[in-house]
């Protein structure tokens, strides 16, 4: 299937995105980790959204959805994707479903995952990844066994990320409400919205999340 998770920053879609790559082989195409990789590598593109990120401001239509265009008609759909941050724009949403029309594909379902505002804070302040494989982690929700090493990989590069600070969170939070949030209704309308309870535990919620997946259409 391919499915949709929709919902603030905080919400915990990098976090159950990975748990439906490894138990699924589903791919993920996460728009927040292509363009973090675009400014590693350096790339022109990769210059020009730094700021614009690390303000908490979403970056052009046109340029996430030539990078959506661009992983869905290059990779492999493994058993289904999963849009992870994207689309984030009725116009982004508009894009996407041109897109699957014209590679001959579906949309199955967009999982709105709710969370408390006030939980986001602690969600995405607490929050650190691993530099090599990617891991998601959280200083109290979810912290690695040993200190500062990943538990999926060994490494131990652990990072932060440059908006994850109180002023951008708040810039992300109004971007969503302003931009993001219309999707629900949107998704709604179209009869493929499901909602899912992101305060729950992580093991909970990707149970959630599973029987969506396992129910028949
Ligand atoms: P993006 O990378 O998409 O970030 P985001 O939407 O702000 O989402 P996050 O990655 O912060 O949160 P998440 O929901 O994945 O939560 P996570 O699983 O990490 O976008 C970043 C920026 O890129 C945007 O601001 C914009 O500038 C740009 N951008 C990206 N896509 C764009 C687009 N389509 N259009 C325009 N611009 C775009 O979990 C968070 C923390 O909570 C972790 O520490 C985790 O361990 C913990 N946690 C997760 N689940 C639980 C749980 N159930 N219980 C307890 N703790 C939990
Ligand atoms: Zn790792």
């Amino acid at each position: 299937p391919n499915i949709i998770l929709l919902g603030p920053p905080g919400a915990g879609k990098g976090t159950q995105a990975r748990r439906l790559v490894e138990e699924r082989g589903m791919v993920q195409l996460s728009t927040g980790d292509m363009l973090r990789a675009a400014m590693a590598s350096g790339s022109e593109m990769g210059k020009r959204v730094s700021d614009v990120m690390a303000r908490g401001e979403l970056v052009t239509d046109e340029i996430v959805i030539g990078l959506i265009e661009e992983q869905m008609t290059g990779a492999e759909a493994g058993t289904g994707f999963i849009f992870d941050g994207f689309p984030r724009t009725l116009a982004q949403a508009d894009a996407l479903g041109a897109l699957l029309e014209r590679l001959g594909m579906g949309l199955d379902a967009v999982v709105e995952m709710r969370v408390d505002d006030a939980a986001l804070v602690a969600r995405i302040t607490g929050r650190f990844t691993c530099g090599n494989c990617g891991e998601v982690y959280h200083d109290v929700t979810r912290p690695t066994k040993v200190p500062g090493t990943c538990d999926v990989c060994g490494a131990t590069d652990m990072k932060r990320r440059s908006d994850d600070n109180a002023d951008s969170l708040r810039q992300r939070l109004m971007e969503y409400y302003k931009k993001t949030a219309p999707l629900i209704g949107y998704y709604y309308a179209l009869g493929q919205l499901k909602r899912v309870d992101g305060l729950a535990e992580i093991d909970e919620v990707a149970r959630a999340i599973a029987e969506i997946l396992d129910a028949p259409a």
